[in-house]
């Protein structure tokens, strides 16, 4: 699949950024969606072809609805759903608001830019979806509660999306990172001692399997060698040890 234009959430920095930095060499145009305006008009400037910035916070229903529409208008054939956070620690010591917040944007946001761009890409007859998970989603470990169960979200609802879209010209891709060198641990207070430098991969890494993935209309794709053999491992133990040895770790 080769694409004209992309809309890009949480394309201020990380993965995102770094996925609309790659667009850019492949001379697609964006539309870059995130809170922080001046980073936006920053990457705006630097994109290679034409770029667009929608200030958008995708916690709040009226900002979102801007994005919905700005799918809607037609001329976007790859919706990257990206914006995302988490936040180390225990589901009781975190507000209400943080932690619905995390549901707001890891999993409304992704499910109703998804059903814009899969609406509008179908009439279109082409296009791409590829919403960012994690590692995570395999896993559901004490400190991390409701972060993986957003990214369990993507993953399953990504799967059966990518059915659903089987033979309209439309693919939906989830990709799964591990452990990648973003602001992601600074914003979610994570501690990174505990974290060998070989379970690290770079932003530029895994935006660059992510779009491998969706131009090649891939299901589900796990970048990486040690992010990989983790998710077979897990696949192949008992629930009981996995929560036991992720309890632990965490
Ligand atoms: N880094 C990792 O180790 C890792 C591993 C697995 C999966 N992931 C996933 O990868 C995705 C990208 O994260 P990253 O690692 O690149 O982290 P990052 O550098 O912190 O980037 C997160 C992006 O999301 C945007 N964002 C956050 N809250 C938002 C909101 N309310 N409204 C609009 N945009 C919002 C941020 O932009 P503004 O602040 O400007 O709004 C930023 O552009 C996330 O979905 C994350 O869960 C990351």
């Amino acid at each position: 699949m080769v694409w004209t234009k992309a809309l890009v959430t949480g394309a201020s920095s990380g993965i995102g950024l770094s996925i609309v930095r790659e667009l850019g060499r492949r001379g697609v145009a964006v539309v870059l969606v995130a809170r922080d305006i001046d980073r936006l008009n920053t990457i705006a400037n630097e994109h290679p072809v034409a770029a667009e910035v929608l200030q958008a916070d995708l916690t709040n229903t009226e900002q979102l609805a801007a994005v919905e529409q700005r799918i809607e208008v037609g001329d976007i054939d790859l919706v990257v759903n990206n914006a995302g956070f988490g936040l180390d620690g225990m589901f009781i010591d975190h507000t209400r608001d943080d932690e619905t917040n995390m549901v707001l944007v890891n999993v409304v946001a992704l499910h109703r830019l998804s059903h814009a761009a899969a609406i509008t890409m179908k009439t279109a007859g082409t296009g791409s979806i590829l919403n960012i998970a994690s590692v995570a989603a395999f896993t559901s470990t004490a400190r991390a509660s409701t972060y993986s169960a957003t990214k369990a979200f993507v993953v399953s609802f990504t799967d059966a999306l990518a059915s659903e879209l089987k033979g309209t010209g439309v693919t939906a891709t989830s990709l799964c990172p591990g452990l990648t060198r973003t602001e992601f641990h600074d914003r979610g207070d994570y501690d990174l001692d505990k974290f060998p430098d070989f379970a690290w991969q770079t932003s530029d890494e895994v935006a660059l399997q992510g779009l491998h993935a969706a131009a090649n209309g891939e299901r589900r794709r796990i970048p990486g060698a040690v992010n990989k053999a983790m998710v077979g491992v897990i696949k192949t133990m008992p629930e009981t040890l996995i929560r036991a040895v992720g309890n632990r770790f965490f």
